[in-house]
């Protein structure tokens, strides 16, 4: 008997994760590796556990490149709660208490805005005025010399704004550190650490299942949170507790695990960049080549992930999502604020999903251009 395939499915988060992964951890349900338990069931101190978060961090540390001087903290509240998180431990990096935020999308916004409620915090670029269109020109992003540090949205997942290139803060006059949320590019490509203080991403786009937050923080800037920050969140009781300081997302870790070891067989995050390459570009050379269908950002800050598209007579919306559904490619609406439709094509992505979506659109085209 031949399994149907599964459908292509270009949800921008809880996003789709590779095939084999969820098969091995269905296999693994009710019995990891012979333990008579499954992941779910297990003690987070017990040694199976602890082998399976140790193994998890190694890989991850391989895939990225993590230098030894940086620490990676599994933690729980996604990219939002990092938004709080970031700051109350942060802040106090230098006496001024600021932070400078540059806004390139929705995301970044809502961390200024939060990040307000614990410190002094200002705008150092905004991309606002053109709808979040445009990649805010390092060369010109206003830095306070006394910033504690300055945070960016390295790939706005609603606006498909991404920054190819971290900037390098040193060679803008700064000396603050520079904290990405990462949420939606991670191990797409790799991070030039040299240019990065603290890096933050939920796990439900290129990782594995929500729940889980990864942070990947340079040992100098830990053992600065405010007197206020809850102990689950302040870093250096993390980091000194290997992250089970209280009990981590255990399953979470798990299958992030699975995903990272799909992702070493897959030839690495190498391999994902060219392939991320290959799928973007066939992505947005139909679409700008239609004539039919629209890509709005800038060239320069496309994102290869999260593509958002808009078809020239929006009436017709409706009748390409239902179309969509009956060829088996899901999830296609775009978010709520933007309107039209996103397709995000994450490392769990194959080349033959964006060509079965192309394909679409382009029959899409034909019957209604
Ligand atoms: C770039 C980015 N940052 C932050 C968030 C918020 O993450 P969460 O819903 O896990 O708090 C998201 C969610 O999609 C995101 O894409």
């Amino acid at each position: 008997m031949t399994a149907t395939p599964r459908p292509y499915n270009f949800s921008a988060g809880p996003a789709a994760l590779p095939e084999a992964v969820l098969q091995q951890a269905a296999a693994e349900m009710l019995d990891w590796q012979g333990s008579g338990m499954g992941v779910m069931e297990m003690s987070h101190r017990g040694r199976e556990f602890i082998s399976i978060a140790e193994t998890t961090e190694r890989d991850l540390r391989e895939l990225l490149a993590v230098p030894a001087h940086f620490r990676v903290l599994f933690m729980q509240g996604g990219g939002l709660a990092e938004n709080a998180i970031v700051p109350l431990n942060l802040c106090e990096l230098a006496p001024a208490g600021q932070v400078d935020v540059v806004v390139s999308g929705a995301w970044s916004k809502k961390s200024a805005q939060e990040a307000r409620r614990y410190a002094d915090v200002a705008i150092a670029a905004s991309n606002e005025a053109d709808g979040h269109l445009s990649l805010p020109d390092p060369a010109r992003w206003r830095l306070r010399p006394s910033a504690s540090y300055v945070h960016l949205c390295s790939n706005e997942t609603i606006h498909g704004v991404e920054y190819a290139t971290l900037p390098d803060l040193a060679a803008l006059g700064s000396s603050a550190p520079l904290v990405i949320d990462c949420s939606s590019h991670i191990l797409s490509r790799p991070v030039d650490w040299s240019r990065v203080g603290l890096a933050f991403a939920g796990a439900q786009k290129n990782i594995g299942p929500a729940g889980l937050t990864l942070v990947v923080v340079r040992e100098d800037l830990l053992g600065h949170a405010q007197a206020v920050c809850p102990s689950a969140f302040d870093y250096k009781t993390v980091a000194d507790n290997a992250s089970m300081y209280n009990t981590p997302p255990t399953y979470a870790i798990y299958i992030a695990g699975l995903v990272f070891k799909w992702l070493k067989a897959q030839g690495g995050v190498p391999a994902m960049e060219a392939q991320n390459r290959d799928k973007a570009s066939l992505l947005y050379g139909y679409l700008d080549g239609s004539g039919f269908y629209a890509n709005r950002v800038a060239h320069e800050g496309r994102s290869r992930m999260n593509v958002p598209f808009f078809l020239h007579d929006e009436s017709l919306n409706a009748a390409f999502l239902a179309g969509a559904q009956q060829r088996h490619l899901l999830q296609l609406r775009g978010h709520k604020s933007v309107g039209g439709m996103r397709a995000s094509i994450y490392n769990a992505m194959p080349l033959a999903g964006v060509q079965a979506l192309v394909d679409y659109l382009k029959e899409f085209a034909q019957r209604h251009g």
